[in-house]
């Protein structure tokens, strides 16, 4: 009998026994309660930027059409999209398209710049680029963050002509002027929603959509998983188990979350939610901070220290329960690697088992975990795993009593940088940058 009821995610919580038990979740219903009513009622700090909440009403109908000619039209002029944009005006379509596109090589390749400043990424970028017909979506919500811009101008000669697009804010910003006095295609990011939840808005759904993914089914899964969220009771939403178990280990002195997946594809999925997590509640000398792990490889290096080091981890596995291609491994008459025990089982039986020991050796190790199942990796239930992390994040934040939609301190490495460039208009950060100290051989 299939685990999945009303939508295809389940949480499994039985490794988290006898450490957080479902009377410590129940514990906790007044506060996932008073926090999805704050956020609900938008009383909560941050009130301005709950734009996601509602992911049916991001995009207009409108806006959707528009949305999709656009990508369909890209993808009639051009074979690769090359996506400018860093943080959240990035991460979330790459987490989708890494996540979704075809397992073969993809028709309409999406490749990303503005996330770096390196040289040797956009001399090697550029190269691999040259002789194809390239689109480019430039995405900054505030339209001036330095990283997108500097790789826009590096690279904006490669578009094809009428291949630009801009997505940024409606009113504001040094990338909406360009946009205008270019005449770019544009798409807005709304300003009532943060980059870092942002993926189901124009910036993360223009990339998603040239990719050829089903953005409406990504939507559908949202939407669906946004509708029953409404009741705050843990035990029957396990978006709001999650995070109360987030906030009874992190009030127990656990400081870790560990994203752990057995499926390289997810690997940008781990980056996405290190952001929502990382940059919503770490601020005020709070949060647990959020790492992520790619099993069975990182068994074989971080592996240890999760087993066996200080034991300030919990850990959330992301699996899938089916939908993998079938690989079988096959019999070999001489049995030289000793691997015919495993003859005629498939590839995904083996990765599995290696999640049911791992996840069992680390709850025995001291490392209280618990698993978010998706029936498979697809539009309709990554759409619905979105929401259930951005509705996750923002309830365990306002238990955790901070601003879960700002980001304060991203800017002070920023203030230093821009003095020591001699940005116009920036005066002195305030922190000074100290001479080298070197110890040398
Ligand atoms: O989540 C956020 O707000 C940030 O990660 C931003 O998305 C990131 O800094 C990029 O900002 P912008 O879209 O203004 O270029």
């Amino acid at each position: 009998m299939s685990v999945f009821q009303k939508l295809p995610i389940a949480l499994d919580v039985a490794n988290l026994s006898p450490v957080v038990t479902r009377e410590d979740v129940a514990a906790k219903r007044g506060d996932v309660a008073r926090a999805l009513s704050d956020l609900r009622s938008g009383t909560c700090p941050g009130s301005d930027f709950l734009g996601w909440l509602d992911p049916g009403r991001i995009l207009t109908c409108r806006e959707l059409a528009d949305l999709k000619d656009c990508a369909e039209s890209l993808r009639e002029q051009t074979d690769v999209l090359l996506v400018i944009g860093i943080g959240g005006s990035y991460l979330g379509a790459r987490a989708v398209i890494e996540a979704l596109k075809p397992v073969t090589t993809p028709a309409h390749e999406v490749v990303y710049a503005g996330h770096n400043i390196s040289s040797q990424y956009i001399h090697s970028l550029r190269e691999r680029l040259a002789g194809k017909r390239v689109a480019i979506n430039v995405i900054s919500k505030s339209g001036t963050t330095t990283e997108p811009a500097i790789a826009f101008r590096v690279m904006k000669d490669l578009a094809a002509e009428g291949c630009i697009v801009a997505t940024t804010d409606a009113e504001k910003g040094a990338l909406l002027d360009l946009a205008k006095s270019e005449g770019y295609k544009r798409f807005v990011v709304p300003c009532d929603i943060g980059g870092r939840y942002s993926v189901l808005s124009a910036v993360g759904l223009l990339p998603i959509a040239y990719a050829g993914i089903d953005i409406d089914e990504l939507r559908r899964g949202a939407a669906e998983c946004a509708d029953l969220c409404t009741d705050p009771d843990p035990l029957s939403n396990p978006a709001f188990y999650y995070a109360a178990v987030r906030d009874i280990l992190y009030r127990r002195g656990i400081a870790v979350e560990l994203f752990a997946s057995f499926e390289p594809r997810l690997h940008y999925l781990a980056e996405w939610w290190k952001q929502l997590f990382g940059e919503s509640q770490g601020k005020d000398g709070k949060g647990l901070f959020p790492a992520s792990v790619d099993f069975t490889t990182d068994l074989h290096s971080m592996g240890q220290y999760i087993q066996d080091g200080r034991r300030i981890l919990m850990e959330t596995f992301v699996i899938a329960e089916k939908g993998e291609p079938a690989t079988t491994i096959p019999e070999q008459s001489d049995d030289s690697d000793q691997l015919n025990y495993l003859a005629g089982k498939k590839l995904d039986y083996v990765n599995n088992v290696a999640y049911q020991a791992t996840a069992a050796a680390h709850r025995d190790g001291g490392v209280p975990n618990m698993t978010v199942t998706l029936e498979r990796i697809d539009a309709y239930p990554l759409g619905a795993l979105i929401y259930f992390f951005e509705i996750a994040c923002a309830v365990s934040g306002l238990m955790l009593e901070v601003n879960p939609f700002d980001q304060p301190g991203v800017v002070a490495y920023k203030n230093v940088m821009f003095e020591l460039l001699g940005k116009p208009g920036h005066g002195e950060a305030g922190i000074a940058v100290t001479k080298p100290d070197y110890v040398t051989f």
